[in-house]
């Protein structure tokens, strides 16, 4: 009988993977998990970033449902798909995130695992053609944008976005700094509903935005990954159109993960715009060879159903009236809680899923110990987080809070 290696024997010199140090984990899914475990029965989840309906459930929207079943009766095979994805599903897509550029040849588009696949190509992209170049990102931001950017090995810079204790965005002060921008920094923008503040630019700042990003030759990048559950699909897509009708360059990361409620089977499209349709060609070629060392190619499931959606005229419809729904409750909530206070007016002005509450780190953790109310520290709380029953609750609670 061979002799049993000893568990402890090193390959070589000290343990391997003792080189590696703690990881500090995204604050949000910490705070999922601590929610996750608080066994109170009436705690409110507010952290994570997900739809509930008035039951505090996150279904499968009827459409999506009956796109699966359409699926799973006519799917012939699971052979591999291609570095492109769904190539038709992509072109669904662009009447929708597109709008009047939908036909334009300079802009090409590829089906990604999830917005944030789309940003990681598209940064990796960024960081192929330009190693150097610098990232202006508004503070706050989605936390996610900051590792993903370092990890493309991007400078990131600042820009000023949205005062919290004063409730409105910053935005003579973010003109400011992109004015003082150099030609060919990237300027990531966030298409609509804007996370985690819920402050989104109104036409007349968007208007005053692009025409510095086209003035500066900033390269614009928007992520959208709420189109619909703002003010619309055209209306939250409104300022990124602008955008494409000024630069020749625009990138642009977007997740059907929201407004599909297919978060976890992951789809989204990374859509480049260059100045002529070969280089936007040449470009795609690269986006799918870094994806080939990555993920190889995008999960198939969740796209082949909203394509089947999609091109479905009655599911079609069904999808529209279904994410019209979510968007009406998004701002009933709103409405609900901006006029219980004054000081919560503010929130029946923004639009998507977060706002912010201008409540301190402590006043944060008390709500989560004393009332089993989980958001993160920043004050970000999903407004669409809670079943109705659980409403005037979370507001007494919020008001509590703010009265000290
Ligand atoms: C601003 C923003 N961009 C991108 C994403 C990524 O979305 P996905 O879940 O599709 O990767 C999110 C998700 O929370 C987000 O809030």
């Amino acid at each position: 009988m061979l002799d049993q290696p000893t568990a402890t024997a090193p390959n070589g010199g000290a343990q391997f993977f003792d080189a590696l140090g703690d990881v500090t984990s995204d604050s949000l899914l910490a705070l999922i998990a601590m929610a996750n475990a608080d066994p109170r029965p009436d705690k409110i989840d507010v952290g994570v970033g997900v739809y509930r309906d008035g039951a505090g459930n996150t279904p499968i929207l009827r459409a999506v449902k009956a796109a699966e079943r359409q699926l799973w009766e006519t799917q012939e095979t699971k052979s591999y798909i291609g570095g492109f994805g769904d190539r038709r599903y992509t072109e669904l897509l662009r009447p929708i995130v597109l709008g009047r550029h939908a036909a334009d040849d300079r802009i090409v588009g590829l089906h990604t695992p999830g917005g944030c696949g789309a940003l990681s190509l598209g940064f990796k992209l960024i960081a192929t053609a330009h190693p150097d170049a610098k990232v202006l990102v508004g503070t706050p931001t989605w936390p996610n944008h900051i590792p993903v950017i370092g990890a493309a090995g991007l400078k990131i810079a600042e820009y000023p976005y949205y005062d919290r204790l004063e409730t409105r965005i910053r935005f003579d002060a973010m003109m400011a700094a992109l004015n003082g921008a150099s030609v060919g920094d990237v300027a990531l923008l966030h298409g609509c509903c804007h996370n985690p503040t819920g402050a989104d630019l109104d036409e007349g700042q968007w208007a005053q935005v692009v025409e510095v990003v086209a003035r500066q030759g900033l390269i614009p990048f928007v992520d959208i990954a709420y189109q619909g559950l703002g003010r619309g699909f055209a209306e939250d897509a409104a300022g990124l159109h602008l955008l494409l009708d000024a630069c020749d360059e625009v990138i642009l990361s977007q997740s059907c993960d929201k407004n599909f409620g297919v978060y976890r089977d992951r789809v989204g499209s990374l859509f480049i715009k260059t100045a002529r349709a070969d280089q936007s060609k040449r470009a795609m070629d690269h986006v799918v060879q870094i994806a080939r060392e990555m993920w190889s190619m995008p999960p198939d499931h969740g796209a082949a159903a909203v394509r089947i959606v999609l091109e479905d005229p009655a599911l079609r419809s069904d999808w529209d009236a279904e994410v019209g729904e979510m968007r009406d409750r998004v701002n009933r909530i709103r409405g609900r809680i901006a006029a219980a206070d004054p000081r919560l007016a503010y929130i029946g002005e923004q639009f998507g899923m977060f706002s912010m509450l201008p409540l301190t780190v402590e006043q944060v953790r008390g709500l989560r110990e004393s009332h089993a109310i989980y958001m993160a520290d920043s004050g970000r709380f999903n407004v669409i987080g809670m079943a109705d029953g659980a409403i005037d609750r979370f507001i007494a609670a919020i008001v509590e809070a703010m009265n000290g």
